[in-house]
């Protein structure tokens, strides 16, 4: 697999996406960041039913966006969705864009804020009176761990949910026979061809985080562990498609790609991961860059 088309960018990925090509990707992967405290930095922005506003929502009715000022200004949790929401939506756009007929979005979000993002993208993935946003979600894949300290006072929460919408509700790559395989719960009950061979997941993921001792582990705080990305790049895209991670981080999302002969394009505004991301990835970017 050559290197050309591999691509590592430092930059705020909103102007990135916007200089990309209308239908050039096949899957975008991407893990945002919620609550950062960078929210000081960003214009806080709230959603008005204007019937001369810009933004088309459920029903075909009008909205607005505006920009937050005076007593509202960051007080409460609302507000707080409100900005991320108004961060993430231009990106959803533009990530819709450039998505090619029968592209995949994997989003992956913490269950605090999953519903939110989900009907923002519902509305998102709707096409002027063409289809619904909503027949265009295809999973709410669970991606369960069990890791760190446990809760006494309720249920210790220990999944990250990852939502995944097609452009098209019908035409999209799906090449289940190249997952990765797990074991049987009773293997006993199955036959012993069977139970060698294992079986497909479902939509519930265990998989482990990334051990703060293994070799996996780049020093990145938030890494996400390479086998739910292999599994999502095998799966999802052919050999020789792109993947594009605009929240790239330490460039999970790139390995997978690289490590199974699918192309990369990873943005982050971080010089800390650009640089994790070039170390790691070096054997896989063409030499001028
Ligand atoms: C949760 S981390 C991604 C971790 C990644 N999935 C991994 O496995 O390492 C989110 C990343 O988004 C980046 N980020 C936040 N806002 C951004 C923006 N506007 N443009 C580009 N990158 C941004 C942060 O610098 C951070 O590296």
């Amino acid at each position: 697999m050559g290197k050309s088309g591999n691509r590592i960018q430092l930059a705020d990925n909103l102007l990135a996406l916007r200089k990309m090509k209308t239908e050039s990707v096949e899957l975008i992967y991407i893990d945002p960041p919620f609550n950062t405290g960078r929210k000081q930095n960003r214009p806080q922005l709230r959603t008005i039913r204007d019937e001369n506003g810009d933004r088309t929502g459920f029903g075909g009715r009008r909205y607005r966006t505006e920009r937050v000022t005076g007593e509202g200004a960051g007080a409460g949790y609302l507000d707080q969705f409100d900005d991320f929401l108004g961060f993430l939506r231009p990106r959803m756009v533009e990530a819709y864009r450039i998505l090619t007929p029968t592209g995949s979005l994997f989003f992956h979000i913490d269950y605090r804020e999953v519903h939110y993002c989900k009907v923002m993208l519902d509305e998102i993935f709707s096409t002027e009176g063409a289809m619904s946003g909503r027949d265009c979600f295809q999973n709410e894949i669970i991606w369960a761990y069990d890791y760190g300290a446990r809760s006494k006072k309720k249920w210790p929460a220990k999944h990250d949910n990852i939502l995944w919408y097609t452009k098209d509700p019908k035409r999209y790559t799906f090449h289940l026979d190249e997952c990765d395989r797990i074991p049987y719960m009773a293997p006993g009950l199955v036959g012993a061809v069977k139970a060698a061979r294992g079986k497909t997941p479902t939509d519930v993921w265990w998989h482990t985080i990334v051990s703060p001792t293994g070799k996996e582990k780049t020093g990145y705080a938030t890494q996400k562990p390479l086998g739910v990305l292999e599994r999502i790049v095998k799966v999802h895209t052919s050999p020789g498609e792109t993947v594009l991670d605009f929240f790239a981080g330490s460039g999970t999302a790139g390995e997978a790609a690289a490590k199974n002969g699918r192309k990369f394009v990873l943005v982050d505004e971080s010089a800390e991961a650009v640089k994790i991301m070039k170390r790691r990835l070096a054997a896989y970017l063409p030499k001028k860059s």
